[in-house]
């Protein structure tokens, strides 16, 4: 696997506030890799760093394995704030004036107009566009050059249902053509629509990483009840992947260590003569996982 982007112990501080404490993470080609974080977790300064735009205090980082330099940038596409374009000119011109600071030659841009869903749209102006088209735009510039990674910081804030749903669309789209994606954003539901891997970043600090399947594999658990609870939870503890029980108001809330379907066990537990009068299955989200781990890091 391709090591696209390795940080090692990447630190910042803004006086009395560390922003970002000794951050290592890696992500690797194709991975679309969502850094998750309430408000002010540091998700923006990790992203300032790695692009150079802000001088990180201590650490470092590699992209595509070497030292990061002009070339490796041109590798790099980022949308990381808001849309800054020349209102008066259409998308097109707005494109070719962005190839011609990058040092691009406009051969790209056609391409990038129709992936981002604006061709149509090509020759009017940027301020006659929706927030959600402006939006749309930066990422159509982020794409210039066909980049190898694509970063974006809080895409779908300020953004309507319609124009949030385009860009999740378009996200998509774009890392199933290959491109490694790394996401930063406040809202679990888009990391886990979007990411398939997941560093749950709070206060500087990565609280939790790893493929957001597993992230909700692990939580999953099974509500189980019989006639008889206590022959129950013998034969439940007797289950190779069987990982731990709670019992609640006669219900077995069971986490197995891996993801055993409820078929599985009803199919298990028949074989022992044990008939269930309750089976449900309980999907803790990511939601539920993430919440927790804030309140942990608190206390
Ligand atoms: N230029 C700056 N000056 C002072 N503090 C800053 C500056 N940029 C960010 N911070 C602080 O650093 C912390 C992390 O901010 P940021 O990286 O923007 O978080 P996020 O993007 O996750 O919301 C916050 O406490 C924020 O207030
Ligand atoms: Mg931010």
């Amino acid at each position: 696997m391709e090591t696209i982007l390795s940080i090692n112990q990447l630190s910042k501080r803004y006086g009395r506030i560390q922003a970002v404490n000794k951050l290592s993470l890696e992500v690797v080609k194709g991975q679309v890799f969502g850094i998750l974080g309430p408000n002010g977790s540091g998700k923006s300064t990790t992203l300032g760093m790695i692009l150079d735009l802000i001088r990180p205090d201590s650490g470092s980082f590699t992209w595509f394995g070497e030292h990061p330099s002009k070339e490796s940038r041109k590798r790099i596409g980022a949308v990381i704030e808001t849309p800054n374009f020349f209102p008066y000119l259409s998308a097109r011109k707005n494109l070719e004036i962005v190839a011609k600071v990058k040092d691009y030659d406009n051969s790209d841009i056609e391409r990038v107009l129709r992936t981002t869903g604006l061709y149509d749209r090509k020759n009017d102006k940027f301020k006659t566009y929706s927030f959600g088209m402006k939006q749309r735009l930066a990422v159509a510039s982020a794409l210039l050059n066909n980049p190898d990674i694509l970063i974006l910081d809080e895409p779908t804030n300020g953004l309507d249902p319609q124009g949030i749903a385009h860009i999740r669309e378009l996200i998509l789209q774009v890392a199933s053509e290959g491109i490694t994606i790394i996401l930063a954003s406040h809202l679990l539901d888009e990391v886990q629509k979007i990411c398939n891997y997941v560093a749950v970043l709070n206060k500087g600090n990565i609280l939790f990483s790893g493929e957001v399947h597993d992230v909700l594999a692990i939580s999953d658990c099974i509500e189980l009840a019989s006639a008889d609870n206590a022959a129950l939870k013998a034969a439940i503890e007797a289950h190779p992947a069987f990982h731990s029980i709670i019992e609640s108001d006669g219900i077995l809330l069971v986490v197995f260590s891996e993801d055993v379907r409820p078929g599985a066990i009803s199919e298990y537990l028949h074989q022992k003569n044990i008939s269930l009068s309750h089976l449900t299955e309980r999907k803790r989200t990511l939601e539920q996982h993430f919440l927790e781990l804030l309140k942990d890091n608190e206390s």
